[in-house]
């Protein structure tokens, strides 16, 4: 045996690990290879949720052509349940919103070949003022399991109980592995603590912000609530580093399709989130969307970005007032860019093939993924670009490989 296979697999994932540019550790509960996708209630319901609506949801998922797509998890968040607990400790959902229970809406959902997913708080009351579950995480855990739950978001609402955030946070990461379902774990801590550096081992993604709200931008401070979509892409330049298979940054759910974003801003907005490796969480009405809007969270080149794993998330490589160019390498060795006007009025936008990290070659296959149709270039990436819009690319070096590029 070579010294080299000699070595304890541990160093070996540490050295490989190292060489990726990834940090050495992920949570090793073989979930979220790629980022989430789903739905979840809040952006577009906050408390009004119930059996229905997360069942019509599923259909709407089907027929929709989403599921098609990729998305998987239908999940419910806050307010699904009573006031107080049962006689025995135990989370008890509202008989008016979920009268058949949880377990029977997961059923509902698995039949359609997707995921449940349910909502709870590392703390002594979820945000809206019902049973958290610091203390009964265990109790917590294993009902989830036996209702047939895939997905945990998991808030920071109520008193700590002077726990620190990754006790807390461990503690729902243990009893989830103790109760032997595979479920993936969304930290929802807001950033507060800096998850990037601590979070990798406890879950498979973590909000990174406070709370996204349908507008283009708030100009709120980071730490209040809420803020806009540039707000948060602002937060997350810093933060590709962290990011990994298993282990993602989460700039907050999809608001595509809500509030006061038009097409361009959703289609801005749906595009940079691909780029981030954000978990694609739709936050509309999936039952009564625009054709636009299914178009936009359907659009598999953009979804194909999201969920290719090339070494590293996105990351913005230039910044020149209102104009942002950002790039993801791939991992076939081409580069996801997208040319971002912030700004009011339309701006020309350009960079070059070096400056986004491909390699040199005398032409290079420019594909539209909006558009959808490619053009040739000799190293220049540019396009005019209307007011709160992006134009975006993939860019290979040389020809476009034969097959699966254009459908992902
Ligand atoms: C917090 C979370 C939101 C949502 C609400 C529910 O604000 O950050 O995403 O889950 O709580 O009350």
């Amino acid at each position: 045996m070579t010294a080299w296979r000699k070595l304890p697999s541990i160093i070996l994932a540490t050295a490989l690990a190292a060489l990726a540019g990834a940090p050495a550790h992920a949570l090793d509960n073989g979930l979220a290879r790629t980022p989430p996708m789903g739905w979840n209630s809040w952006n577009a319901f906050h408390c009004d949720v119930s059996a229905r609506l997360v069942e019509a949801t599923a259909d709407a998922m089907v027929a929709s052509g989403m599921q098609a797509a990729g998305y998987t998890y239908v999940n419910i968040d806050d307010c699904w349940l009573l006031k107080q607990r049962g006689p025995h400790g135990e989370l008890v959902p509202d008989p008016a919103k979920f009268p058949q229970g949880i377990k029977a809406v997961a059923d509902y959902v698995h039949r359609k070949g997707l995921k449940l997913g349910i909502y709870e708080s590392a703390g002594t009351t979820t945000c809206a003022g019902y049973p958290g579950s610091l203390g009964h995480e265990k109790q917590d855990a294993r009902q989830f399991a036996r209702w047939g739950v895939d997905y945990l978001k998991y808030d920071n609402c109520g008193d700590h109980r002077g726990e620190t955030y990754p006790q807390r946070y461990a503690a729902m990461r243990d009893a989830l592995a103790a109760a032997g379902r595979p479920i993936v774990y969304s930290l929802c801590e807001w950033g507060n603590e800096s998850p990037w550096d601590w979070a990798a081992t406890v879950g498979n993604l973590w909000r990174t912000t406070q709370d996204i709200t349908p507008r283009w931008r708030t100009d709120q401070p980071a730490n209040h609530y809420p803020q806009g979509i540039l707000d948060i892409l602002d937060q997350q330049a810093a933060l590709s580093h962290a990011s990994r298979p298993g282990a993602w940054n989460d700039p907050d759910m999809l608001e595509v399709g809500n509030g006061y974003l038009n097409d361009d801003e959703n289609r801005a907005h749906f595009s940079l989130w691909a780029l981030l490796n954000a978990p694609l969480i739709a936050g509309n009405d999936l039952r009564s969307m625009s054709k636009d809007v299914r178009t936009i969270l359907t659009n598999r080149e953009v979804i194909a970005v999201d969920q290719d794993w090339g070494g590293r998330q996105g990351y913005r490589v230039q910044r020149d007032g209102d104009a942002d160019v950002w790039a993801k390498p791939m991992s076939d060795g081409s580069v996801a860019v997208i040319l971002l006007n912030r700004g009011r009025g339309p701006r020309h936008i350009a960079t070059r093939a070096a400056a986004v990290g491909l390699k040199a070659a005398s032409s290079y296959t420019v594909r539209d993924l909006w558009q959808h149709h490619n053009a040739t270039s000799h190293g220049s990436i540019e396009a005019d670009v209307p007011t709160h819009a992006v134009a975006m690319f993939r860019v290979w070096p040389g020809q476009r490989p034969a097959g699966g590029a254009a459908s992902g």
